[in-house]
């Protein structure tokens, strides 16, 4: 399994320094508003990821009149133990691995496999279909080294067809582009399709297991990002070169492809209640973690900031025996300890934060200094 054993923080947002030894299961930070709970999620997020879920702009992870900050993590897999670092100025970004620097964040995701629930996680369903490219994407990157090729040359393929339809350039110029842009196209709809295919019966076993109380089975339906009766992508590209002219973009391709979630037959933000959205894509993130060990041999770590946020007293403990009985080394965030069962004392860590001060309390007693 992966799991962080030892985080160090410099200057990320309201936290100067924090320097904890974690626990292989649940992590609890506990602390009220702004006292860096999120934050610290976000940390993890940005050495797993290279992003922050909720800004664009990096110089907002800086502390304030820091001109950096760096993020630490020892990490122990089924093999090594190994030690990431990401530094990040205004203007540049230094990634190490075991003390060598690193070129790509890709090289780094690959060690650091970690799932995020945040109070907006319900997006997935709720908004367009980039987040949920994301969540496909992010499984056949983790289990098909072929894919992040595939998906490099079709960006490449896709940004400069644009570009040259953009500048009214002529028809041969746009279409230079296709052979790769089809290609690489046609590689990730069949990795997606694979890979949904897979998670499929875990969904619709987490979904029975978080909300027994719904009947109806999950439908996972997969959109190739062109028409459903397509027979050829190249017949198809090629007729619609016109319009593609008329529009200055590419219409149709691997950009475009989305899921459906359906609940008897109808679309699941219509389905379910928004308690329910959540515990519905912690559903996809558990079959995600399922399917990646089954692949991979590796357990994905799981943040989620705001656990009790949504859920019901039933519901938070469904979903906290799922990660325990998963063995996923989990990092959770609350503003008060009574809302989140300790289920497992031996493999829980609690940390009171205050003022972006880190504290571990003792599981029974009062906290103690660090
Ligand atoms: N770059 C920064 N430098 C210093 N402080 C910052 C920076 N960015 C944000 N902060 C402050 O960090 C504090 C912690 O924010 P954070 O969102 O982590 O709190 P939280 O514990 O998740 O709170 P809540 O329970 O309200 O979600 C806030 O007071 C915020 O104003
Ligand atoms: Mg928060």
């Amino acid at each position: 399994m992966t799991q962080i054993v030892k985080i160090q923080l410099h200057s990320f947002r309201n936290i100067t320094q924090a320097n904890c030894q974690l626990a292989s299961g649940l992590n609890l930070f506990i602390g009220d508003n702004a006292a860096g709970k999120t934050s610290l999620i976000e940390s993890l997020w940005l050495l797993a990821t290279g992003r922050s879920f909720r800004s664009s702009k990096i110089k907002d992870l800086i502390q304030i009149d820091q001109s950096q900050t760096t993020v630490f993590l020892e990490i122990q897999n089924s093999k090594h133990q190994h030690r990431l670092a990401v530094q990040k100025s205004a203007d540049s970004t230094t990634l190490r691995l075991d003390g060598a620097n690193l070129k790509s964040q890709a090289q780094l995701a690959t060690y650091l496999p970690v799932q995020l629930l945040t109070p907006e996680s319900h997006k997935l369903l709720e908004e367009g279909p980039k987040a949920r490219r994301s969540f496909m994407d992010w499984g056949c990157f983790h289990q098909n080294p072929a894919f992040i090729d595939n998906w490099r040359i079709f960006q490449r393929s896709l940004k400069q067809r644009n570009s040259a339809l953009k500048k009214r350039m002529p028809a041969k110029m746009v279409q230079i582009w296709d052979t790769q842009f089809i290609e690489s196209a046609l590689k990730i709809d069949q990795m997606r399709q694979d890979y949904l295919q897979k998670l499929a019966p875990h969904l619709q076993n987490f979904c029975q297991n978080l909300m027994p109380e719904l009947e109806a089975d999950v439908g996972c339906h997969y959109r190739a990002g062109w028409p459903q009766a397509t027979e050829n992508l190249e017949q198809l590209m090629h007729e619609n070169l016109l319009k593609d002219q008329q529009l200055g973009h590419t219409q149709y391709g691997a950009h475009r492809a989305d899921i459906r979630f359906k609940f008897a037959g109808r679309e699941a933000l219509q389905m379910l209640s928004r308690g329910q959205q959540k515990l519905f894509v912690c559903a996809l993130l558990l079959a995600q973690a399922k399917l990646h060990e089954e692949i991979c041999g590796e357990a994905v770590i799981m943040l989620i900031d705001d656990l009790p946020a949504e859920l019901d007293e039933f519901h938070r403990r469904k979903l906290l025996e799922l990660l325990q009985s998963l063995g996923i080394q989990h990092f959770i965030t609350s503003t008060a300890e009574n809302l989140i069962p300790i289920l497992s004392p031996k493999t829980s860590q609690i940390w009171r934060i205050e003022h972006g001060n880190f504290s571990p309390i003792v599981l029974g007693s009062t906290s103690i200094d660090y």
